[in-house]
């Protein structure tokens, strides 16, 4: 079996995870979770996003969670920012880097960030001139790579247009994102193998919501056609406000279990990963959405 020796986890969980939530939650408790988050090792975190309040309500006090986290000097906390705007707000309470994110669908795309596919490259191009002014890396994402919740089927050829676009615009690397969680092994092969003919393999990232409990299965697909980056989340929380029912992206306790088995390097220790898992899922009064969590409180 062909396989990476070291996958870099990018921990979503206090971004995807939680811009979801119905219920308040206190900026605070965002912190504390990022902050156990570095303890356990991981080194790349979503802190937040920078989007319209007004849609997107949880994500309002991203500004308080950057500006009180006690920062490690090896971790990244990226931002997710849909425009020039959204990137200033990042800037100011100093993201360390951040992440734009188009859709291969084009209702996803309207309804997600009103506006076309071709619309939102260009409301990137500012975002990503100052970006490069400012030495701020800009990750991309491209969401409903595997299917759309509006339009069904989802073409490998789009998929890799808009990838090419974005990689070509400055992206440093494209997270291609099964928003809804749908897509199975062979599709998800193929969908690499297609986008990898523009984007190098090694640029590449996947980024799996576990909706139709694939998520786990696909990520090893994945890491066998040569990926080696892998976004997941805590306690498995999350989903996206504009695709519904779409459940969160698999689990960072059950992605590192998988990791240890097939002896890839990552630097995250599964105990205390556990434990934040265990934190955000009481603040949140809900179980925890990891098996191996699951199996580890029973245990
Ligand atoms: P719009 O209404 O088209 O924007 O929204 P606009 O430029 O016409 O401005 C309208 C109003 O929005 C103005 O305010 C702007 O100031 C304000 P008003 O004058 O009416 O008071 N505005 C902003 N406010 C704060 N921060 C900003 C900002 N930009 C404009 N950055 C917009 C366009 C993209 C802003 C809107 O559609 C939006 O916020 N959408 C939210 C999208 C979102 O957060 N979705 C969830 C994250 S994506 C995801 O989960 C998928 C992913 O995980 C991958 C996967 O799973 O596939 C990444
Ligand atoms: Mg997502």
């Amino acid at each position: 079996m062909k396989l990476p020796s070291r996958v870099k986890i990018v921990e979503v969980g206090p971004r995807d995870g939680l811009q979801n939530e119905q219920q308040a939650i206190d900026p605070q408790i965002k912190i504390n979770l990022i902050e156990r988050l570095t303890q356990a090792g991981l080194t790349y975190i979503e802190a937040g996003s920078f989007v319209n309040p007004k849609w997107v309500p949880q994500m309002a006090g991203s500004d308080l969670v950057f500006q009180g986290i006690d920062r490690k000097e090896s971790v990244s906390y990226a931002a997710l920012t849909p425009n020039l705007q959204g990137y200033k707000r990042a800037m100011e309470c100093k993201a360390t880097e951040v992440a734009i994110f188009a859709a291969a669908s084009e209702a996803f795309s309207q309804k997600n960030i009103n506006c076309s596919i071709s619309e939102s490259l260009a409301r990137f191009e500012p975002l990503l001139v100052a970006a490069k002014a400012a030495n701020i890396p800009v990750r991309g994402y491209i969401s409903c790579v595997l299917g759309c919740p509006y339009e069904g089927d989802v073409s490998p050829e789009k998929v890799l247009e808009v990838a090419e676009e974005l990689f070509s615009m400055g992206c440093y690397e494209i997270s291609l994102g099964d928003t809804i969680g749908v897509g199975t092994a062979k599709q998800l092969s193929q969908l690499i193998q297609t986008v990898s003919r523009a984007v190098p393999i090694d640029k590449l990232a996947v980024h799996l919501h576990d909706t139709y409990g694939q998520a786990l299965a696909n990520t090893l697909t994945a890491l066998q056609e040569g990926i080696s980056v892998v976004d997941s989340s805590v306690a498995g929380l999350g989903g996206c406000p504009y695709a519904k029912g779409a459940s969160g992206n698999v689990a960072t306790e059950d992605l590192v279990y998988m990791l240890n088995g097939l002896g890839i390097e990552h630097g995250v220790d599964l105990s205390a990963l556990i434990d934040a898992g265990n934190y955000i899922c009481d603040a949140l009064g809900r179980s925890t959405g990891s098996r191996v969590a699951k199996a580890r409180l029973g245990a």
